[in-house]
């Protein structure tokens, strides 16, 4: 096994446990068990390796990396489970399961993303005193800006205007850019938030962050035509299925897979400039989201 593969799953492992320790079943009726339904066992857990990796390159706070980490998952993983509902896109199955409002019901499911939502914010300001207050805040406000209607939450809502429309190569890369790449960017600057860096390594980690956040969507478009839905987990051919508007329907799939690679090269490029010393795995985590399955 190579050494991102070993540090890959070891990595995975360890924010498994800390999720599993911070999201609690014991809550009023059932909405525990709802929420850990959706947010373990599961996932390929990009975002959280995304910000470990970040705050490794630049040998920030282990502690508050690993917070950043979760809060950054707790913000997908309710996302994934209002995605999934049937005012959105109606999916049945998730992370090789049935989806939470399949399995829980609409209204817990709605509840679930939103207890997640306020969780992850929770994480980000422990009270035990393990977090300078100023990287509470900075934090948070780097999440809350790359959740909200600024980042994803726009973005959600242009992806359901756009239903039925052919978008041009601008606004499609507009729409992914806030749906998807801004929890992605996210992931990689709240990793560079754990120690104090040069503006000039935060311009380069931000450039990293926004072409491979891009990237991950057009990849994401081209698996749902090309992957079958148990390798996926998750339903394929709901695009199409869906009539929205994606890099495939928009260039094909080999112009798509093309433009795809291009950003990742630019992702490349970026960390290259950035001068710093560890940038192997968030290399490797770039290699990753051009050649995964799922
Ligand atoms: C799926 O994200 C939703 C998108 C933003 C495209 P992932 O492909 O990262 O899903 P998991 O976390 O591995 O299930
Ligand atoms: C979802 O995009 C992005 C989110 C913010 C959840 P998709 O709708 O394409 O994600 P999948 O394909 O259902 O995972
Ligand atoms: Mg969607
Ligand atoms: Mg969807
Ligand atoms: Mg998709």
């Amino acid at each position: 096994m190579s050494g991102f593969v070993v540090w890959r799953s070891a990595q995975q492992d360890r924010v498994e446990q800390a999720l599993s320790s911070w999201v609690a079943a014991d809550v009023p009726a059932g909405l525990g068990l709802a929420m850990r339904y959706a947010v373990l066992d599961g996932g390929k857990r990009l975002r959280p390796l995304l910000v470990l990796a970040a705050g490794e390159a630049v040998q920030g706070d282990g502690a508050a990396a690993l917070r950043a980490a979760c809060a950054v998952e707790l913000i997908h993983a309710y996302s994934l489970v209002h995605d999934d509902m049937p005012c959105m896109d109606n999916d049945v199955l998730r992370r090789g399961k049935p989806t939470v409002h399949v399995r829980f019901g609409e209204a817990q499911a709605l509840l679930a993303g939103d207890a997640l939502q306020a969780l992850a914010f929770e994480l980000l300001v422990p009270d035990d005193g393990s977090m300078p207050p100023a990287l509470s805040a900075a934090l948070c406000r780097q999440l809350a800006l790359a959740a909200g209607a600024t980042g994803m939450a726009g973005g959600q809502a242009v992806d359901l205007a756009s239903v039925g429309l052919s978008l041009d190569q601008a606004a499609l890369e507009a729409m992914h850019r806030l749906k998807t790449g801004a929890l992605l960017q996210a992931s990689v600057m709240m990793g560079a938030a754990t120690a104090q860096v040069q503006a000039g390594v935060t311009r380069e980690l931000s450039a990293y962050g926004a072409s491979l956040g891009l990237a991950f969507q057009v990849v994401d478009d081209i698996l749902d035509v090309t992957t079958d839905s148990t390798t996926l987990g998750k339903t394929a051919g709901k695009d199409a299925a869906n009539d929205k508007p994606t890099f495939v329907s928009l260039m094909g799939l080999q112009n798509a897979q093309a433009y795809a690679d291009a950003l990742l090269d630019q992702a490349h490029a970026a960390l290259n400039r950035s001068g710093l010393a560890h940038t192997d795995t968030l290399h490797a985590l770039a290699d990753w989201v051009g050649r995964r399955t799922s």
